[in-house]
């Protein structure tokens, strides 16, 4: 597979030793830096990995800076991308089983190598479940101008707008 890799001052070690571990399972790496500990803005280096997967010209995406929020906010801000900051196995799974997340953003400051190890295959190799979650995500792409206008509207007239999903999805 093809993944692309970014990080901060903040999350390069972690970047580089990601990358190792993708080649050495097969992977093609694509690095978009930093390469050393010289302070740098979070938000390019999420641009850069989260266009790399929106284009397709990478797969997958991983991200990492000192909290892993904000290179996840920058993935997110672009159209296609859907970024899961993560810490944990289960939480990882279900980014994938439940939101599809093709791009994986982690901190460096706050989660051990040793869980790193763990999410990184969990990331790559757990299936999107589909079905009910396929039209959840769908939405995420699909709310536009008139879904916002329409929600302005109805704050402002102090109504709450409800749900509209098929009862045969919930
Ligand atoms: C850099 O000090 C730090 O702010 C950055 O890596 C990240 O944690 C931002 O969300």
């Amino acid at each position: 597979m093809k993944i692309a890799v970014g990080a901060d001052h903040a999350g390069f070690i972690y970047k580089d030793r990601i990358a190792a571990m993708l080649r050495a399972r097969g992977h093609e790496v694509l690095d978009f830096g930093t390469h050393d500990a010289i302070p740098v803005d979070y938000p390019r280096y999420g641009y850069a990995v989260g266009e790399a997967v929106a284009s397709g010209l990478c797969r997958r995406g991983i991200v990492v800076c000192g909290s892993s929020l904000g290179i996840s906010m920058a993935a997110n801000k672009v159209p296609g991308v859907r970024c899961a900051p993560v810490c944990e196995p289960y939480m990882t799974q279900l980014a994938r089983r439940h939101n599809d997340a093709n791009v994986l953003a982690l901190s460096e400051r706050l989660t051990g190598w040793e869980m790193i190890e763990q999410l990184v295959p969990i990331f790559l190799e757990t299936p999107f479940d589909g079905g009910r979650h396929a039209y959840r995500v769908e939405q995420l792409f699909s709310f536009g101008d008139d879904d916002r206008a329409r929600a302005v509207e109805a704050i402002e007239d102090g109504r709450v707008i409800g749900a509209e999903t098929p009862p045969e999805l919930l």
